[in-house]
């Protein structure tokens, strides 16, 4: 694994992301749990957030104290099932700012389609989280973060709740200047390019499509 990669390997997004890969997990809990399960990486992948010195009075005196420069960060989902991901993380850092990126995999090729991109501007002065819950073969994530970069973007880091071996390696040997955050890595991809075990399409699953 190399060292751009951090799996967050906690009981709790352990026994989350079982629940979500149960295929009788409705459409209202599977978006429960993939908010929570945002919350909880980010938590590790903001660990590095810049802070800024602000002057506050507390009932004794006054004192400089850190505070979160939120307006340095730029959450960035990759549409759709990035969305999922987002309340997650703005629950942390409320004054964030969102970009979107849209895309879709061609079901015959495999290979992302973007549509859409629009991101909080300046972007080269943000530190970018691109959140999608599935790295599968990677195309799209390697895309997403190829367009930020065309954007300015430069402090990057991507958010992943399942990955299969295939798409992080893809993704960690093409961009080995961005942080990468996973939850749990899969055994493989299926003929279809699904990860197995997997979830099925998270896309699907979260808003109750198909
Ligand atoms: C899914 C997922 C990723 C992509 C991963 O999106 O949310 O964006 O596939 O696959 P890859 O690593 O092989 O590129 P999908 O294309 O199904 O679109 P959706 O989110 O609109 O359902
Ligand atoms: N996209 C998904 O939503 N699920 C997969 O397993 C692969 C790509």
């Amino acid at each position: 694994m190399r060292d751009n990669v951090t799996i967050i390997d906690h009981p709790l997004i352990r026994h989350k992301i079982t629940m979500l890969r149960d295929k009788n997990t409705g459409t209202n809990e599977f978006r429960k749990l993939v908010e929570e399960i945002a919350m909880l990486m980010g938590y590790e992948a903001m660990r590095d957030l810049p802070t800024e010195e602000v002057q506050i009075e507390t009932p004794i005196e006054t004192c400089m104290a850190p505070m979160i420069a939120g307006r340095k960060l730029a959450i960035v989902p990759i549409l759709r099932a990035g969305l999922g991901m987002v309340n997650g993380l703005l629950s942390l850092t409320p004054t964030a700012k969102v970009g979107h990126i849209g895309m879709y995999r061609d079901e015959e090729t495999h290979e992302p389609q973007e549509y859409y991109c629009k991101l909080p501007q300046p972007i080269d002065e943000r530190l970018i989280i691109v959140t999608d819950p599935m790295l599968a073969t990677g195309g799209s994530a390697v895309d997403a973060v190829d367009q930020i970069k065309k954007h300015g973007g430069v402090n990057i880091k991507f958010m992943a709740i399942i990955a299969a071996p295939e798409g992080l390696k893809r993704l960690s040997e093409t961009h080995p200047d961005i942080q990468i955050y996973v939850g749990q890595v899969d055994r493989c991809l299926n003929k279809d390019a699904y990860i197995c075990p997997g979830l099925g399409d998270a896309g699907d699953r979260i808003f109750g499509t198909k």
